[in-house]
């Protein structure tokens, strides 16, 4: 609390540090300073401040509103109930501070002085299998994860965990190898920024795949010499055998293409160097469970490498441990794991690992991260967190499937997204002058922005409804209304070209603009907040309010048919600071902002 006041920090830290000043034998004692609806702010700090000093709370706030310098950042301050202090701040105050703030690059959000290096385990596909929708979540809700730490100042590592390693790659190979007719059906790698040769490379890729996985999954079942001939092979597969190794990599690097394709869709930067999948662990898990059975952590059980938990149990009250190595001396998904683990923090110095991974995995990573504690691979100062998310649903409420009850194809979601939005978009394309490129681009940052922000606006770990009428619904929640929130400050913009927009400070502010611009003053906390409660739904409902802060501005607020030019000028000033807010909330979550709409 006791940090400089500047005129770069916001009303909210220039009243908290009002507050301090007023009552220096508080020290760094916490304010706790809020929005209120009575005033601008309430202080409630002053309870637990009198409750410790044994004084009257009511005496206590009296003293500090002695003590503080009038003509200031406070107008008018009152104490009330037992000794809550409300505040209201003045006009020039906001204006003045919003101002300071609009100077800067970052808006004025400061960067966190704590900040570590942050893992991010997120979208993690897996080889020769089509993305669905639990894919989609992990992607758009790591990319999130990425952009707003990066902005606080954390260091951010990305590792893509993709599912490339396990006994499924020796039916797929074997098959591979006994019809070999099938090596010349190939992808054509396409050219780098190619989005439409990007999309039907993984279209083909992924048709080849599946082709490939169904069949060679037919014989597997039907067919007990070729089950045998594919354990073989994943002997083979783990010993490194050449010819063996040249195959899984063609699935890996066909798989890719698709991945990319989606990614590409998705308008998300995905870099090569940070797939690092679970065959990436390979070299480290034999001695991952040498370490765990040596120290004791882990025990042979039925031949099994298994580490136990007291808590852990299953439904016949028996515990359930975690395998890290199978009694066929396989090694599975934890040993892989936990030798990622050990990577991250001894390698890449993370101090904390953040896995945005689906709720029906999270036994396995509490038992992972308890694993890794007791090994001492996880040590105090170094926390591991599961973002858990939960499953997408249906318009019927049980997990998306298609009619047929099969897994739902993320690209064609994100066709019919874009499809559906591009109608939306086009219904006002002549209004807003669009010609028809800027409307087939605008349709695809509408429809992936709405398919985005869908993901991002609830709780990461509530189920939600994939509802697509919804989620490009101009009105409510969506990300389309805050793109129109965006282009229409910019519409305004053009057309008052000739105005730059100015701060007055001077000026008395309507209802609304200070509404509005106490909600911008938040911006910096509330990105603090997300960033460290792991919550991007808090800045999507962030923008949403800021966004209907503004739809109150416009009602009450003209811009083109203001009083004064002081005023029209310090109205631009507003929106624009608003537009900027928008369009950076809306980047962070990996969402387009179109500049006209
Ligand atoms: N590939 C997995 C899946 O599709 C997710 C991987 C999660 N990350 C991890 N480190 N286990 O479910």
């Amino acid at each position: 609390m006791a940090s400089v006041p500047s005129l770069a920090s916001s009303v909210h830290q220039r009243v908290a540090d009002a507050l301090a000043s007023a009552l220096p034998e508080a020290g760094a004692a916490d304010p706790l300073l809020r929005r209120s609806d009575r005033a601008d702010f309430q202080a409630n700090g002053i309870l637990a401040l009198a409750k410790k000093a044994k004084a009257n709370p009511r005496e206590l706030a009296a003293t500090v509103v002695g003590g503080l310098d009038k003509g200031g950042v406070i107008e008018e301050i009152e104490v009330s109930g037992p000794g809550f202090l409300n505040i209201t701040v003045s006009d020039r105050a906001i204006v003045e501070t919003l101002a300071a703030r609009a100077a800067d690059d970052r808006l004025g959000v400061p960067v966190n002085p704590d900040a570590g290096t942050t893992v991010i385990d997120y979208a993690q596909p897996n080889v020769a299998k089509e993305m669905h929708v639990g894919h989609l979540r992990s992607a758009v809700i790591g990319a999130a994860m990425v952009e707003i730490l990066e902005f606080t100042g954390e260091q951010v590592v990305r590792r893509h965990h993709i599912g490339d390693w396990g006994t499924q790659f020796g039916m797929l190979i074997q098959y591979l190898i006994e019809h070999p007719h099938e090596l010349d059906h190939k992808a054509a790698e396409p050219a780098a920024g190619d989005a439409e040769a990007a999309e039907a490379a993984g279209e083909e890729a992924m048709s080849n795949l599946n082709r490939l996985y169904k069949a060679s999954r037919a014989l597997f079942d039907a067919d007990e010499e070729f089950k045998t001939r594919a354990r073989a092979r994943v002997v083979d597969l783990q010993a490194g055998d050449e010819q063996t190794l040249a195959l899984w990599q063609r699935f890996v690097d066909e798989s890719k293409i698709y991945f990319y394709s989606v990614f590409d869709k998705l308008d998300m930067d995905i870099r090569d160097a940070d797939i690092v999948g679970e065959s990436g662990y390979n070299d480290m898990l034999a001695e991952t469970c040498r370490l765990l059975e040596e120290s004791g952590v882990a025990v042979r059980s039925n031949g099994a490498l298994c580490v136990f938990f007291d808590e852990y149990k299953g439904p016949d009250g028996q515990p359930t441990p975690l395998i890290v190595q199978k009694s066929d001396g396989g090694f599975g998904y934890a040993a892989t794991d936990l030798s990622a683990i050990r990577d991250r923090v001894g390698n890449l110095k993370a101090s904390t690992l953040l896995y945005v991974v689906d709720a029906r995995q999270s036994l396995h990573f509490k038992m992972v991260f308890e694993t890794a504690r007791r090994a001492g691979w996880l040590q105090e100062g170094t926390q591991a967190v599961q973002l858990a998310f939960g499953t997408v649903l249906g318009a019927d409420g049980k997990p998306f499937k298609t009619r047929e009850g099969e897994t739902v194809r993320l690209v064609d979601l994100l066709d019919e997204a874009v499809d559906r939005a591009t109608a939306v978009v086009r219904e006002k394309a002549e209004k807003a002058g669009l010609t028809e490129p800027e409307i087939v681009e605008n349709g695809r940052h509408v429809g992936i922005g709405a398919v985005k922000y869908a993901d991002l606006s609830t709780s990461a770990a509530r189920d939600y409804k994939f509802d697509l009428d919804q989620m490009v619904s101009l009105n409510g929640d969506t990300s389309v209304y805050l793109q129109y929130a965006y282009a229409r400050i910019r519409s305004i913009q053009r057309r008052l070209a000739d105005t730059a927009p100015k701060a007055h400070p001077e000026l008395p502010l309507a209802p609304a603009e200070r509404a509005m611009g106490l909600h911008l003053d938040a911006f910096g906390e509330l990105i603090a907040d997300a960033a460290a409660e792991y919550a991007p739904h808090k800045l999507a409902a962030y923008l949403y309010q800021l966004a209907s802060h503004l739809t109150a501005f416009y009602d009450q607020c003209p811009v083109m048919k203001a009083d004064t030019p002081e005023q029209q000028e310090n109205r631009l000033f507003l929106i624009d600071l608003t537009a900027r807010t928008l369009g950076k909330g809306m980047g962070l979550l990996g969402i387009r902002t179109p500049e006209r709409l």
